[in-house]
């Protein structure tokens, strides 16, 4: 999974350079594997990470936080750009639902990176939460279970 991290935080780098941007990357549990889908985990974690600099209008700042709590996995993917209302936040896993943001700022999406998301990480057997206000960022946390008994 951390190998899987440092190629999308890899892929992510230059356009961070061209925002003045920064990731950080706290991976703790080095040792922890999981049994799962590669190509999708991966996709999940860039989406998050593509998410978290398309919705920072200026220099993101982004974090990937990795840790072992009891039986599972847990990476955080957090941001300080716009943030997610409440009322939003219910409805950003939905199949195309996207924000809208007005003329504020033009951000190219289909509204579907969220719900892919979370349909590869239920089918692990995990879930995905989101916390958020807006104007301060949001913190997204993928738990994956380390015995997975659907794969
Ligand atoms: N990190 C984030 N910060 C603020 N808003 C977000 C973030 N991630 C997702 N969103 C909101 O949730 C919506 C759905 O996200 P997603 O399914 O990835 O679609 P897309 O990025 O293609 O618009 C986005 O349009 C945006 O409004
Ligand atoms: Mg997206």
């Amino acid at each position: 999974m951390h190998a899987l991290i440092h190629k999308a935080a890899n892929s992510l780098r230059l356009q961070l350079q061209e925002r003045e941007g920064n990731l950080r990357l706290d991976l703790q549990a080095p040792e922890v594997f999981l049994k799962g889908d590669r190509q999708h985990l991966s996709n999940v974690i860039f989406n998050l990470l593509d998410n978290a600099n398309k919705y920072s209008p200026e220099k993101p700042q982004l974090a990937v936080r990795t840790y072992r709590e009891g039986d599972d996995w847990v990476v955080e993917v957090s941001d300080q750009g716009i943030g997610i209302s409440k009322q939003n936040q219910a409805q950003i896993f939905q199949r195309f639902f996207r924000v809208s943001t007005g003329n504020l700022h033009e951000v190219k999406g289909f509204g579907l990176g969220l719900s892919y998301v979370k349909e590869v990480i239920v089918a692990h057997g995990g879930s995905i939460e989101v916390e958020s206000s807006p104007g301060k960022g949001s913190i997204f946390t993928v738990r994956l279970p380390l015995q997975n008994r659907k794969m």
